[in-house]
């Protein structure tokens, strides 16, 4: 470590000399100064890791000088530098907070030892704060795994403004924690008493989502037999946590945009506003700037959202965090499963470590959970969390269920399926090599793409990694 080194003597010899011991030895800074007056001057203006002094000058004793550098500048370490050693100054100096004390003549390599050992007690004294300060904020949030700084940084953050009103939007990939994020501002915010109330934007089709938002009143419309209380309602002095917000139709855009600009909106049917007093958590996967500029999204609306954004760091970004995860699911999925699975063997984890994560975190617990299932002692072995080979199996998709769907949704369903099937099929016959796969499939490498995207499915999964 490069430290900030500050000599003070009231020989301008003794000064040279130590500037040149220790500019000769190490990348340290070195300033020096004979008036103890000026360097407590100095001290105030900028910080110094160590300060080394004489103990008798004629303005002021390096001790009193001590004393006013723990005043200062608590975290700054003082050595003290005298001709005259006894053990009484010794002894006073340590009992005044001086790291050490050096006594005249003495030997090059002591000054630099001395020095070596204060700024290596400095670092570590730092790294223990910070190692501190990182479980602390683990501890306040046990739902949230992760050591990387990119999540340490989401942790402080989460904190900071939890407890404000503001509104927060969540981006990130798909799988990267937005939810256990927003549950975890909730969590820690004023309201956790209160409801979280959740609405997954994409899950509720377009024609009723007003009306599930907002409730309705008795004969709004054909079906709306008695007055029905909407999410907006029971989230009321809690929080609305919008799920892929990016999803929502510019209709409802629009409602949205008045309930957070005004605090009110209308059931479906209703004559008179209402008041809401909620705190709104947005999330979305998409980038919403560009569907701004798509014209798919509003973008009064994307700035009201948007007073604090948080962006989740995809899993291959922070792959230092994947050890923890993996120790994390494992306990969790042997614990669901009521295995005593405790370890995972070396050449798994580094498969883990090294392969992509278009799914991110919960890719990386599905693989974990299929590894804790198929295991078969007490440790995870590399084919556990090999995917199942597809070989000639029958649609499975295609039972009696199917027959009690209506006509479109068993389509959707079917079609859905058998992309699934079909590409995990052909990227297993080409080793997950997606250009082979396309060629194979007769469609194009971005289409392949698209759809294994669409699906979360990941051509690492079909690649050979038993060597
Ligand atoms: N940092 C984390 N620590 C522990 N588990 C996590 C973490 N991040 C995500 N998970 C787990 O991964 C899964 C996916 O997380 P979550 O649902 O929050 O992601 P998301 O970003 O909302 O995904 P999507 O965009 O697909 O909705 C969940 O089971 C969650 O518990
Ligand atoms: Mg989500």
């Amino acid at each position: 470590m490069k430290g900030r080194i500050l000599i003070v003597d009231d020989e301008k010899d003794m000064l040279a000399l130590l500037r040149r011991i220790i500019t000769g030895k190490t990348e340290h800074d070195v300033m020096t100064e004979s008036d103890p007056l000026r360097a407590i001057e100095m001290i105030h203006r900028e910080p110094f890791n160590l300060i080394i002094t004489d103990l008798k000058m004629p303005k002021m004793d390096g001790i009193a000088l001590l004393e006013e550098i723990k005043r200062i500048q608590p975290s700054s370490d003082v050595i003290i530098m005298t001709a005259y050693a006894t053990i009484e100054t010794a002894v006073e100096a340590t009992r005044k907070g001086a790291f050490d004390y050096i006594a005249k003549p003495f030997r090059k390599e002591r000054i630099l030892l001395t020095l070596r050992r204060a700024l290596d007690w400095q670092a570590l004294a730092r790294e223990n704060v910070a190692l501190r300060q990182s479980l602390e904020q683990q501890k306040a949030f046990p739902s949230i795994v992760g050591s990387s700084l990119a999540m340490m940084s989401i942790l402080s953050r989460i904190k900071q403004v939890a407890k404000s009103m503001a509104t927060i939007l969540i981006q990130g990939e798909s799988g990267t924690g937005k939810e256990v994020v927003a549950k975890a501002i909730h969590a820690y915010s004023d309201r956790r008493d209160k409801p979280l109330v959740t609405i997954d934007c994409t899950a509720i089709p377009e024609q009723i989502i007003e009306s599930e938002l907002f409730g309705h009143k008795k004969g709004a419309f054909t079906g709306a037999w008695n007055d029905k209380k909407g999410l907006v309602e029971e989230a009321n002095k809690g929080t609305l946590f919008l799920d892929e917000v990016g999803e929502l139709n510019t209709v409802m855009q629009a409602k949205l945009l008045r309930l957070l600009q005004e605090g009110e909106y209308k059931p479906v049917g209703g004559l008179n506003t209402r008041d809401a007093d909620i705190r709104f958590v947005a999330a979305t996967n998409h980038d919403l700037r560009q569907r701004i500029g798509e014209k798919k999204f509003r973008e009064d609306l994307f700035y009201r959202l948007n007073v604090i954004c948080f962006r989740l760091p995809a899993l291959r970004e922070r792959r230092e965090d994947i050890p923890l995860l993996v120790h994390h699911f494992v306990e969790k999925y042997s614990k669901l499963n009521n295995r005593d699975i405790r370890d995972i063997e070396p050449k798994a984890m580094s498969m883990l470590m090294a392969r992509e994560w278009p799914g991110n975190v919960r890719q990386l617990e599905n693989v974990i959970e299929r590894g804790v299932i198929l295991c078969q002692s007490d440790r995870i072995r590399l084919e556990d969390l090999m995917p199942e080979r597809t070989d000639s199996r029958p649609l499975p998709y295609f039972n009696e269920a199917i027959y009690g769907l209506p006509f479109r949704e068993a389509k959707e369903a079917v079609i859905k399926a058998f992309h699934r099937e079909y590409i995990q099929g052909v990227l297993q016959q080409n080793r997950g090599n997606i250009s082979r796969a396309a060629d194979q499939a007769g469609v194009q490498r971005q289409y392949l793409h698209r759809i294994m995207k669409h699906e979360k499915i990941d051509a690492e999964e079909f690649k050979k990694h038993v060597t």
